[in-house]
């Protein structure tokens, strides 16, 4: 892949401080024991900062990870024109975007490839420009992921839109206007895409089977801050009334439920007890159960959570993963590190995504029992994960090999750190506070 320079990143994100070349070292079997701060969520920054191609005034978003997704994506939005500016203060980093002079034109495709939430520059661009044009967008190489339901539904709307070549055209030179949809499948990105168009579009949009994850919900209640009228939030119906002049907004990104999610697997793994501040258990919809069945104790506090392990100890659970409510695709990968080493079998069946099991090689290295059979993944928990050179795949794959090398005897060392990077914000710093024993090194 063709990646931009480390100068062309920090251009548009002068906290990112590139890091190529580097490995994870991680000394195993320490406990975690401290306060780990979840940062805003990678899921709902990507939209959230889409939308500020909706109206030419200002758009605030507070509590923004500084990971490299935010870096790729402030680089897309500055190249159209967007104008970007950085704060930091004690809710974490700052950004606020004004897209009063956009200039939008075919679109980098070396930073498209980086990030498969690209396509949401699509519905935004249309609605607000009346034309588009994308190379087909990357991401994790992790299932087919196509983009069928996003055309679909823009083509509902009025847009023309070609797929020819890698590139992606849409135009609507009249504009959008409100249609009825209905998505083959809850798609998090495609109802992202189809709010994001319907806002600026005429007449009334309705997207039935629409996702419910709380990222799609930030989005709407960011939207409605700029004074889109949105109707059904949270739920597998939403209801638009478009074509509403946006105006500016003050929003503050969700925390990252994926984080809390994979580092309450970590207490529990290390035996340890860590405080998370700013997060509320019931984010994890289902997950929250079944890791508590796993023995994943999840105690609520003031303004946070507190997680540890049960002291019946860990034990093999069943997991499918679910749109939200349902079990998240993206803890998958973490609950799995986690169930490695607990008592008895797990089968962990894969329903989102078709190649996600790609940490499975990686977790097998460092000694676990873990046979493929199409989407499930079986599981016979061992005593000991033992340290190795892994390598991560895909965002959260990383996040499982970093909990893997936390609870496994030895040293661990882990590879493929633009992954890691790409969804998470200084998390070896983060888990370093707590106890971890952990650091960045240039690759031998
Ligand atoms: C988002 C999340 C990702 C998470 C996923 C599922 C972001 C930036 N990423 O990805 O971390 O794992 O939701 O919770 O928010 N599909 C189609 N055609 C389409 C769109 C989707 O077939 O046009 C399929 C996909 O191949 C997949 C399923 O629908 O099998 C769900 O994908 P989707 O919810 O769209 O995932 P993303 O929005 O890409």
């Amino acid at each position: 892949m063709n990646h931009p320079s480390d100068a062309a990143l920090l251009g548009a994100s002068p906290w990112w401080r590139a890091d190529a070349g580097t490995c994870l070292v991680i000394q195993g079997g320490h406990r975690l024991i401290g306060t780990y701060g979840v940062s805003g969520a990678k899921n709902a920054v990507l939209p959230l900062m889409v939308s500020a191609l909706l109206t030419p005034h200002m758009v605030t978003l507070h509590n923004v990870p500084a990971s490299l997704d935010v870096a790729v994506l402030s680089n897309l939005l500055q190249r159209l024109g967007v104008g970007l500016s950085w704060s930091s203060g004690r809710g974490g980093l700052s950004l606020t975007l004004c897209a009063d002079r956009l200039h939008p034109r075919q679109i980098d495709r070396s930073l498209v490839a980086r990030m498969r939430a690209s396509v949401l520059l699509l519905g935004a661009l249309l609605a607000r420009c009346g034309e588009a044009c994308l190379p087909m967008p990357g991401g994790d190489a992790i299932g087919l992921r196509g983009i069928d339901f996003h055309v679909a539904g823009l083509r509902a709307m009025g847009a023309t839109v070609e797929v020819q070549g890698g590139l992606i055209h849409a135009t609507a030179p009249n504009g959008l206007r409100g249609a009825e949809i209905v998505l083959p499948g809850p798609s998090v990105g495609a109802t992202e895409n189809l709010l994001l168009a319907a806002v600026l579009a005429t007449g009334t949009t309705v997207i039935r089977n629409a996702a419910r994850e709380p990222e799609v919900t930030d989005l709407a209640d960011c939207l409605s801050a700029m004074g889109a009228a949105i109707r059904g939030t949270g739920s597998d119906v939403l209801q638009v009334e478009g074509g509403r002049t946006l105006g500016g907004a003050v929003h503050t990104v969700m925390p990252d439920r994926i984080e809390m999610g994979t580092i309450a697997c970590a207490a529990a793994v290390t035996d340890g007890v860590v405080t998370m501040r700013g997060v509320r258990s019931e984010l994890l919809g289902a997950a929250g159960p079944i890791l508590a069945a796993a023995g994943v104790a999840l105690e609520a506090v003031e303004n946070g959570v507190i997680a540890r392990r049960s002291p019946a100890g860990l034990t093999g659970v069943d997991i499918q993963t679910r749109p939200y409510p349902g079990f998240a695709t993206d803890l998958q990968a973490p609950a799995m590190a986690m169930l490695a080493t607990a008592a008895g079998a797990s089968a962990i069946t894969e329903t989102i995504f078709e190649q996600r099991f790609r940490h499975v090689d990686e977790l097998r290295k460092m000694g676990a029992a873990i046979r493929v059979h199409g989407r499930t993944a079986w599981v016979r928990g061992v005593d000991r994960l033992t340290g190795a050179r892994v390598l991560a795949t895909d965002v959260r794959a990383a996040a499982a090999l970093v909990l893997a090398g936390l609870g496994a005897d030895g040293e661990t060392v882990l590879d493929g750190l633009d992954h890691l990077d790409r969804g998470y914000d200084g998390m070896a710093a983060k888990l370093a506070a707590c106890g971890a024993v952990i650091r960045r090194t240039p690759v031998a």
